[in-house]
């Protein structure tokens, strides 16, 4: 991450707190924490609010063919940004609410979602529409990755169980400022007759 990395999201944080979520780009042990399951064999991958790239950039580290990689971010600030930087990846300017409206892969073939979508300042129903987008596109075995400053989970249960979702917290971040944890969403699995 550059200073003028840090500048930029500064500038764009002061035009729209509540998008950003954040003051400062996450850091490297949030990245390499976000990532961790992610690697070469994952497929495609999709990332929600990239910012800067930061992710993006542990995704490369990881393995993950540029490629593989789709960002959506909702910042006109950072979309031309991430085509700079990553231009392999394919870079939408769009809002992840939206996900579903659009036809961004034949079937389900994402094998994880990165979200560094600002999900405290989300509305029950932007989250629903965010998660049930991305799972839509998301393999029965793939993963949605979801950091959090607060101490519980980011999506509140009534929306896990609408969405038939169960969330776990994949781990702690304490060498990040502020402290995060990473939460990993995934489908439950069928009931059993019983
Ligand atoms: C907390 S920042 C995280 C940026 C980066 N992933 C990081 O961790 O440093 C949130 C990002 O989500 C983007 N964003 C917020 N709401 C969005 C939406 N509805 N759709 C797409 N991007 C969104 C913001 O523009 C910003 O880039």
């Amino acid at each position: 991450m550059t200073a003028a990395d840090v500048f930029r999201f500064i500038w764009a944080w002061t035009g729209d707190p509540v998008r950003l979520g954040s003051i400062v780009p996450s850091g490297a042990a949030l990245s390499d924490a976000m990532t961790a399951e992610i690697g070469a064999d994952t497929g495609p991958v999709l990332e929600l609010g990239p910012g800067t790239g930061v992710f993006t950039a542990a995704l490369l580290r990881r393995g993950v063919p540029e490629r593989n990689i789709t960002l959506i971010e909702y910042g006109s600030d950072f979309v031309r940004l991430l085509q700079v930087r990553f231009p392999r990846a394919r870079v939408l300017w769009m809002d992840a609410a939206h996900l579903a409206r659009h036809r961004l892969y034949d079937g389900a073939p994402v094998g994880a979602v990165v979200s560094g979508l600002p999900m405290l300042n989300l509305t029950p129903r932007k989250m629903i529409a965010i998660l049930s987008g991305a799972f839509g596109y998301l393999r029965p075995d793939g993963a949605f990755y979801q950091f959090t400053y607060g101490p519980t989970c980011p999506v509140p249960r009534p929306v896990l169980d609408r969405l038939g979702l169960k969330a776990v917290m994949a781990t702690r971040v304490l060498p990040n400022v502020p402290p995060a944890a990473v939460y990993r969403l995934t489908r439950r699995g069928p009931r059993r007759p019983i």
